[in-house]
């Protein structure tokens, strides 16, 4: 049986990195990124810390904002505000989910599109769906920066994306039509879900449902994306395919740790870049 070609998300990611650091270094000024951060959720604080680190070593400047879980909608839309007023900063990340009680939407609405580092704003992801080009939502966009790399190309495949979050599914089916590919977004009320996925010559997995992929559901030779990162009980991450069960089926694979997460973070750095271009 054959086995999966490893699609090495974490090799891309720190070539990205790199190529970003060498652009970087010839500004006048390097780009700025501010990360808010609200609560304690130990998940977010090391995705935080892992972002604040790939600044340094792209040469960008980080700055964080850290505040309390028990902040009001209010405090925390008054912190992005005057992010989007400081000029020496470029970009705004804040860092999801948010705690209970805290009104996402508008916090995600207060931050100026141009400073939108993950380009969740309704005016992005509306000139995303509107077909304009630029930056995208960095999973999304690290996903389809991977498909790339290995040279498979969405245009005319079943591309079957399962989940269709706001940060991941939505604006992976938006990429993925507007690479031609025929798109098709499963979730929970999807009546067949093997069936359907079993159509995929493209498979994306994110709805953070730990190993619900199993090789029985995969076309063979297909290309599988593992968005998910789900913490187990023993403290491990684990992806939302089943890894051992889907290599031998699947012609390309992401593992997790080590494919879509270090992209992430290597998009987001690629958008700091780019929005910090234009305001220069
Ligand atoms: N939480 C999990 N992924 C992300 C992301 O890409 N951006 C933000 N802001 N929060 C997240």
């Amino acid at each position: 049986m054959s086995v999966a070609v490893l699609i090495d998300g974490k090799a891309l990611a720190a070539k990205i990195r790199g190529q970003i650091a060498e652009t970087a270094a010839r500004m006048e000024t390097p780009p700025c990124l501010a990360v808010v951060l609200v609560g304690d959720d130990p998940a977010s604080k090391i995705y935080v810390r892992n972002k604040k680190r790939a600044c340094e070593n792209c040469g960008f400047r980080s700055v964080s904002r850290e505040m309390p879980a028990s902040s009001t909608t209010e405090e925390v839309v008054e912190t992005v505000r005057s992010l989007n007023e400081d000029p020496t900063v470029d970009a705004i990340l804040v860092q999801l989910p948010l705690p209970e009680g805290i009104d996402r939407r508008a916090v995600i609405e207060a931050i100026d599109p141009e400073k939108d580092a993950d380009m969740l704003h309704p005016v992005n992801l509306g000139r995303l769906a509107s077909g304009v080009k630029g930056p995208a939502p960095c999973t999304p966009a690290g996903v389809m920066r991977m498909l790339e790399e290995y040279g498979i190309d969405p245009a005319g495949k079943n591309c079957v994306v399962v989940g269709r979050s706001e940060l991941v599914g939505r604006p992976a089916a938006l990429l993925l039509t507007g690479k031609n590919g025929t798109v098709t977004v499963c979730h929970s009320r999807t009546r067949n879900l093997a069936a359907e996925t079993r159509r995929a010559d493209i498979l994306v997995a994110a709805v953070g449902v730990p190993r619900l992929i199993r090789g029985d559901m995969v076309k063979p030779g297909a290309a599988v994306i593992d968005v998910g990162i789900n913490r187990m009980e023993d403290g491990k991450i684990c992806g939302d395919v089943d890894f051992d069960d889907v290599e031998p089926v699947a012609g390309y694979l992401t593992p997790v740790p080590g494919g879509c997460g270090p992209m992430t973070i290597a998009m987001l750095m690629q958008n700091t870049l780019e929005l910090a271009k234009r305001r220069r």
